[in-house]
């Protein structure tokens, strides 16, 4: 194990430049879940879902504190039902079928509201049909600001993700049995806010923000910066209290799939050098995903300039008085093909937690894996059983890591936990929101094929 494998995951960012957005203010247009096309490669690739029928799904703008209103509308045949992911939002706002709320039909509409309590890069994707409209696009970045300025001249949001075409630019099947057995099934189009290696300009000598997401369903990338001067300021959406190493080529940060980093970078002093996010790729050098170009005189602006971005209210555990959990993720494959109602099942079970396959989002009694008493400390124990990695997430709840038997982890608060290869890692949390809460892998062949459920707070 490497010293730096111990986090991580990626982001996006939108920003002044680039992928247009929508600010919390216009938050009362709808927003149309639909069919797209768009040019991945050099052809037009058709079938892809998105929220425009030409474009990525915009970054969306919203505030710590200040409601957010997203009616959004089903233009589908199939089924759908949109979750955000990281927010510590009411449980009727999740977007888990059958949990939270019924799966949005053709031509439906849910309108979602709610008040993110914190700041950070978060991101929204499908809880239903999740494999075919994740695979196929639907997959965007959510920005929630600080009610303050934070000291940045710009964002950029980086939203890093695969897809699986064949050469005229055609969707390939998104999932395999073979891939759902192991580590997933991968794409072959590596891109970043839908494009191959973007150049985004920001002033030479400028502090910019910069917000990277994994958005994909199956990769964990492996990420560092390459020029300027730069630092890691916040990890899955919270701010980073502590100094982290910076990644390098030899030692990349793993960003899991669902995982968000920010960077705050001092941009390169003199016109049209760059800072680019590498990404190492199996069986190639490290690649440029997404570069930010230096333009104009220096704005002469240094790091030191920036102060700590302020703390999200999250409560901390009362580690003296925490009841423990255990949880084992592994393989299951006697397991039956799962009741996912209209949510899409790939047709077969191969994983588990606590030995047991998620019968399926629709099947009758599937009770909580665990019953958290509103307001308490937990501590949970997350056992990976199996030779695969897991980012495993837990919706509504931030948490904190506490220990590995494999690593040193840095207390980073965060939703999405990556288990490496026969991981037991401990995190904490306080039970602080009611409801019911997700609980899965976030590499989607495994979350449909049984590693999934829900933890219950009341
Ligand atoms: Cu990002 Cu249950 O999800
Ligand atoms: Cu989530
Ligand atoms: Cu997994």
């Amino acid at each position: 194990m490497k010293r730096r494998e111990f986090l991580l995951s990626s982001g996006a960012t939108a920003g002044a430049l680039g992928l247009g957005g929508f600010g919390f203010a216009q938050g009362a247009q709808e927003l149309t879940i639909q069919p797209a096309s768009f040019a991945l490669r050099d052809q037009v690739t058709t079938g892809m879902v998105s929220l425009s029928a030409d474009a990525p799904p915009p970054v969306l703008y919203g505030k710590q504190g200040e409601v957010m209103r997203l009616p959004v509308r089903n233009t589908l045949p199939d089924y759908t039902a949109m979750h955000w992911h990281g927010l510590r939002i009411a449980n009727k706002m999740d977007g888990v079928p059958y949990l939270t709320q019924m799966p949005m039909g053709e031509g439906e509409l849910f309108t979602y509201e709610f008040t993110p309590p914190d700041a950070g890069t978060y991101w929204y994707h499908p809880h239903c049909m999740t494999m075919e409209q994740m695979a196929h696009g639907l997959t965007g970045v959510m920005v929630i600001a600080e009610p303050e300025d934070v000291g940045f001249d710009s964002e950029q949001v980086i939203n890093l993700r695969d897809f699986r075409l064949d050469e005229d630019g055609a969707f390939l099947p998104a999932h395999t049995q073979r891939g759902a057995a192991r580590a997933g099934t991968f794409g072959n189009v590596h891109t970043a806010n839908w494009l191959q290696s973007p150049v985004y300009d920001h002033a030479a000598g400028s502090l910019v923000r910069l917000r990277v997401v994994n958005t994909d369903t199956t990769r964990i990338y492996k990420l560092h910066l390459d020029g300027g001067a730069a630092r890691i300021i916040a990890w899955d959406g919270h701010p980073v209290e502590i100094d982290l190493p910076m990644p390098s080529a030899d030692e990349p940060l793993l960003v899991g799939p669902g995982q968000r980093v920010d960077f705050a970078i001092a941009m390169p002093g003199s016109e049209g050098e760059s800072v680019a996010m590498m990404a190492k790729l199996p069986g190639q050098p490290a690649k440029a995903m997404a570069s930010l170009r230096a333009i104009g005189s220096s704005a002469g602006r240094d790091l030191k300039d920036l102060r700590p971005l302020p703390l999200n209210p999250v409560a901390k555990p009362d580690l003296n008085n925490a009841e423990l959990h255990e949880f084992v993720f592994g393989w299951t494959p006697e397991g039956g093909e799962p009741n996912n109602g209209f949510c899409g099942s790939l047709g077969y079970n191969f994983w588990s937690i606590n030995r047991t396959p998620w019968p399926g989002d629709a099947a009758e009694g599937a009770g909580p894996l665990a019953t958290l008493d509103l307001g308490k400390s937990y501590v949970l124990r997350l056992r990976n059983e199996s030779p695969n990695l897991h980012p495993i997430h837990l919706h509504g709840l931030a948490f904190v890591p506490l220990r590995s038997n494999l690593r040193k982890l840095p207390r980073l608060m965060t939703d999405t936990m990556l288990l490496l290869k026969d991981e037991v890692v401990e995190i904490a949390l306080v039970a602080d929101n009611p409801g019911d809460w997700a609980f899965h892998c976030h590499v989607i062949e495994h979350q449909k094929t049984g590693l999934t459920g829900f933890i219950r707070v009341v």
